[in-house]
């Protein structure tokens, strides 16, 4: 429901897809619209909190009442949630983030050289974000959620992936080529690391989005007496 249960906390939510530079006109990218973050963050100022929303390449509008932070590549969103994150009572990662990046950043555009084959690409890890703020917890009492996207066995991943990752919550939803990327409905299983399984029906993003607060709100610790 829309009770106000997130008054006075700080909230941080990313969303979109990350893209990763070739050179200065290409990228490695993915089909995030970033619709369900935003959902996200609509939904938790809706219920009082403080958002700090953290968008990937979005071609969506700011939504009213929401700090936005726009950011292009995965080591560029890992500083804005990072910065953000450390006084933050939640962080929810929506967004999808390139694991891997190109080694190598050509200045100038790749040319095609005439009867020459095309260099191989080579590719180096990205940070694991979601990993290294459940790892480090700037804020006691913070609580971390992320989002498993999969294509195939979505539960048996989901669950190693939460163990991996050392979040608190993990949204386990299926994607393909037209779903869930760009849709505006969803349907997920939300996973806790204390062993519970809340699913959630084919609906609104909207609608993931308010149980994915309910989840949050109820293991946040309580707020000092005023
Ligand atoms: O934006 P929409 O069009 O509405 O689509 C929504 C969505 C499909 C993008 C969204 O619901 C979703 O599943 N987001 C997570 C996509 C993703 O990157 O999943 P993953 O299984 O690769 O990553 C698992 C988790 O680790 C995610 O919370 C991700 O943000 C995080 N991660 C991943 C890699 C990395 N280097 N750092 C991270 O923090």
């Amino acid at each position: 429901g829309t009770a106000p249960d997130l008054v006075g906390r700080h909230v941080v939510v990313s969303a979109g897809g990350t893209r990763e530079p070739l050179d200065p006109v290409r990228f490695l990218g993915n089909r995030s619209s970033g619709k369900q973050g935003y959902a996200l963050a609509r939904v938790a100022a809706a219920r009082g909190a403080r958002v700090t929303l953290v968008s990937a390449n979005s071609a969506l509008p700011d939504p009213a009442g929401v700090d936005v932070v726009r950011v292009g590549s995965a080591l560029e969103l890992r500083e804005a949630v990072t910065k953000a994150a450390g006084d933050a009572d939640a962080v929810v990662m929506a967004a999808a983030v390139a694991d891997f990046r190109p080694a190598v950043y050509a200045t100038g555009k790749i040319k095609k050289k005439d009867d020459q084959e095309p260099e191989p690409l080579t590719l180096v890890r990205n940070p694991d974000i979601l990993a290294e703020i459940s790892a480090s917890r700037p804020r006691p009492g913070q609580i971390v959620a992320g989002f498993a996207a999969e294509t195939d066995e979505a539960l048996a991943h989901g669950r190693a992936k939460l163990a991996t990752k050392g979040c608190d919550l993990l949204v386990v939803n299926e994607v393909g080529e037209s779903k869930t990327f760009g849709a505006e409905e969803n349907e997920a299983v939300v996973l806790g690391a204390d062993g519970s399984e809340t699913p959630v029906p084919y609906g609104p993003k909207e609608m993931l989005a308010e149980t994915v607060w309910d989840l949050i709100a109820e293991r946040l610790p309580e707020l000092p007496e005023e």
